[in-house]
This record gives C-alpha cells, structure tokens and sequence, in this order.
C-alpha cells in the first residue's frame, strides 16, 4: 500500500523545474492510517461509503470515522472545538496519521486543525486530486493533475503556514524586499506558466491526431461511464492491449486511444476517458476539459455500466449529466451493461422498436459477449450498408485486394474464364468511394443472384 502523498511531496515538481529548493511546505507529513470526517448531511452512511472508497482508492488504511449528523460549521476548526478533542483522542488510540474530511474547508481551517490535532488533515478536494496525480498516466494527464494541484496550492497559500522552505540553491532566490509569501506565490505561478505552455502544444498535438483520423475516414469511439464500471477492463478486450486497470476508482485519468477492428467494417479508434464520478471537484472537471473534450467529438459514446451495482440507475443519471455539462449530450450511445459474470445472465444485444441496437450485455472479465459488441458498435457506426455480389475479372486482381483488405467480403467463387464473384457486405460510403475509383462499370448485384 502506498502512502497517501500529501501536497508536500507532489510539490517536488517545483524543484524539478529548476526554480526551486529541494523541500517546500512545513506541515506534518501525511500517512496512510486514516481518519474519516463526515459532518451534518441526511444519508451519513452512504456519505462515509464512498469517503472510505475514496480514502482506499489513495492507498489509505481507515482505522476511524468520525460523524455528526448535526452540526454547524466552525469557523476556526470547520469541526467545532468539542470535536477537535474528541479528534485528538482518536488520533491517540488508533495512531492515525491522517484526517480525511468528506468537505471543502478553507486554507485556515486546514492549518488550524492540523497545528491542533498534530497529524495531516486533507479535505476532499485535496484528497481526489491525490488520486489523481497517483493514477495519472499519459503525459498529458500528469500535465493536467499537476497543474490543478498548483492552482489549488496557490490558492491555499497563508502566511505563517505554507512556505517554501530553503534548503539548498536557494541563494538568489529572494529579491530584495520579497516576503516569503511573494516568492512562493511567484514560483508557483512560473511553474503554471510553464505547464500551461506545455498543455496547449499537447492539445495541438492532439488536434492534429483528430484532423488525421478524419481525413482517413475512421470512426472514434469513447467509453464512458461511472468510475469502476470497468472501462479498462472492456478497452483492453477490445484492443487486446494491456492498458492499466486495478479494483480501484479512478483507474483511468486520461484518453488512450487505439485501433479497433470490427466484423465488415472500417477499423475504428476507441478512446478510453476519466471514470465519472459524484461531486467531482470543478477546478478537476475543469483541468481535464481537453480530455473530455475528445468525448464530445466522437461518433459514438458506449456508455459502461456496473449491471451488478444496486445503484446503476443513479451513476447511469450522473454520467448522462456529465456528458451533458461537456457537450456530449446529443451524441449517439450505445449502453453497455458489464460485469455479465456476476448476475449470471447470458450476453445478448438488445434493439429497439427500429431494429437498432441500443444495449448490449457483456463481460469484459471473461470476454462473453465481446462479439455481439464488435457487432453493434460496427452497426452504429456504419450507418446504411450494401450487400451483394460483384463480379471481377482475372484483370481486376487490384479491387479484389482493395476489397480483401477491407476485411468485407464474406464469399468467394471462381466461374467461367476465371471470373471471380465475390460476396460482399460493406458501408453505402465505402461502395460509393470504390466506385469513384474504380470507375462505374462496377456493380452490385442482389447476394443470390
Ligand atoms: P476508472 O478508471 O476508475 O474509471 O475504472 P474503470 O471503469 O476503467 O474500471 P476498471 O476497468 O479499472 O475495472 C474496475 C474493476 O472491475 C476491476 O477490478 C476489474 O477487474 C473489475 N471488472 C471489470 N469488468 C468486469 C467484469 O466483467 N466482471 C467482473 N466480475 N469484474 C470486472
């Protein structure tokens, strides 16, 4: 188990860019024996669930909860001096290192608290930015997590509290006349220029990415869906690759994308997005914009959902309200019902009165019903198809091959004078570009024929 990293370690980043001295804030160190603060709320027990998920999730051990389900905030502690000592006490029996509060408290609070308790004290936006900066993977990501772990130091640096302490290097640092807390403030506001700089080549580099994939025609698809419903999981089916998942939340922080191939169509990509979650933090949805907004270009969402969770309904309501909030609200969905190996049921892929799919019930642990998703998706995508037979000659060997390639012919046979008659089944689209190239002599005729 890892230790929760608190914000004076993640901050060893301001070192690495060369402006600052080794170590940076002087509070207690964070651990993993944790704490949980939940106060006031109706459902307390629902409340402490998914701090205590949370709390897992950065590698943290629970050895205490502290609740009230009546409370008014205190302006000097958040908790109410009564509370601070019944903290104190708690932290004594269970040797607890760390305070986790389920709220946002402000930057006075936090050190107050932490100068009266002696141990770490992290609220719940502090606590889900350390997920993230511990499950961030792509370059971009890391970028991403940095930045609004900066913005939320910046704006939590009080005097006499948070200060750059100097170590080694620092001579020079200081101008004249500059108060600890100016030189802090000017550090940290360098190195989110820096970041800042870098961020926006990324999101160049990531347009250019899309504007390449139109040109060559290829359908992108995002999974999306409530964090754990096992995206990575159902990615990895998909693309046969070993992208990172783990029993945790927020295994995902960011876009992977890659090839997909799919039953008589054109390959696809497919793009692995941030687990949704409840009451995520603004400044994070607002730091991971540009990943999201990869969702909000795609051709079709495949919305992830835990069939086992007694709750899917109500993630169900969250994701489609996070899709909105980004601009993904009127894209094509494909629902996705996972984790078929727990209920028992057997995959099936659900239409609509129309005849389009519309759901499709898999298990991306053991792979049943993998297929009858490559069908949907490739259905969805495809829009209107042809299917029939075309019939080439010995010198038409260049089109056979086109045809061969693109993976849609589903029969062959050799006639007469060594005519070949192909079966095929492939999108209006394709057929019309073909025929543009090939000239229109090339025709379809009916599959039995
Ligand atoms: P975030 O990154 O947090 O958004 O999670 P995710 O949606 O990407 O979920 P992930 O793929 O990491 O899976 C979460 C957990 O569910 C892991 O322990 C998986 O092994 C498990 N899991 C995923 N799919 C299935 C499934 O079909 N059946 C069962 N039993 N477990 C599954």
């Amino acid at each position: 188990m890892t230790a929760v990293t608190t914000t004076s370690e993640t901050n060893t980043d301001l070192v690495r860019a060369g402006t600052a001295p080794a170590r940076l804030f002087t509070r207690p160190d964070g651990g993993e024996r944790a704490i949980l603060v939940q106060l006031g709320g109706i459902d307390t027990d629902a409340a402490f669930a998914e701090l205590t998920a949370l709390a897992q999730a950065a590698g943290a051990m629970v050895v205490g909860r502290l609740g009230n389900r009546r409370w008014a905030p205190d302006a000097r502690y958040f908790v109410g001096k009564g509370k601070v000592s019944d903290l104190a006490a708690r932290i004594r029996d269970t040797g607890a290192d760390l305070v986790l509060i389920n709220h946002e408290i402000s930057p006075v609070q936090e050190r107050n608290l932490e100068q009266a308790v002696g141990v770490r004290v992290l609220d719940r936006t502090g606590l889900i930015l350390d997920i993230f900066a511990q499950r961030a993977r792509s370059h971009e990501a890391k970028l991403q997590v940095e930045l609004a772990q900066l913005r939320h130091i910046a704006s939590r640096l009080v005097r006499g509290w948070s200060h750059l302490e100097r170590q080694k290097g620092g001579i020079g640092l200081r101008g004249p006349g500059e108060t600890q807390l100016e030189l802090d403030r000017r550090l940290l506001g360098q190195r989110i220029k820096q970041i800042e700089k870098r961020l926006a080549k990324v999101h160049r580099q990531r347009e250019q990415g899309r504007q390449s994939r139109r040109k060559r025609e290829l359908a992108t698809i995002s999974l999306v869906g409530y964090t754990n419903a096992g995206k990575s999981t159902l990615f990895n089916r998909l693309v046969a690759s070993h992208a990172y998942t783990a029993d945790l939340l927020f295994a995902t922080l960011d876009t992977t994308l890659r090839r997909i191939e799919l039953p008589r169509s054109q390959p696809a990509i497919v793009a692995d997005t941030v687990g949704f979650i409840r009451a995520l933090p603004h400044q994070l949805v607002a730091a991971f914009r540009s990943t999201l907004a990869e969702v909000a270009q795609s051709d079709l969402l495949l919305h992830v959902i835990d069939s086992a969770d007694p709750l899917r309904e109500a993630t169900m309501h969250e994701v489609d309200r996070v899709l909105l909030d980004i601009g993904a609200g009127n894209i094509q969905t494909l629902w996705v019902f996972n984790k078929l190996d727990l209920n028992g049921g057997l995959p099936r892929l659900e239409r609509d009165a129309s005849g389009q799919a519309v759901a499709v019930w898999v298990s991306a642990h053991t792979g049943e019903g993998m297929e009858l998703l490559r069908t949907a998706i490739a259905e969805r995508i495809g829009g209107a198809h042809v299917h029939g037979r075309v019939r080439l000659s010995p010198a038409e060997g260049r089109l056979r091959a086109r045809l061969y390639t693109l993976g849609q012919v589903l029969d062959e046979h050799i006639g007469e004078q060594g005519i070949c008659e192909l079966e095929v089944h492939l999108p209006q689209r394709e057929w019309a570009r073909l025929r543009r190239h090939e000239g229109p002599d090339v025709e379809l005729w009916p599959p039995d024929h």
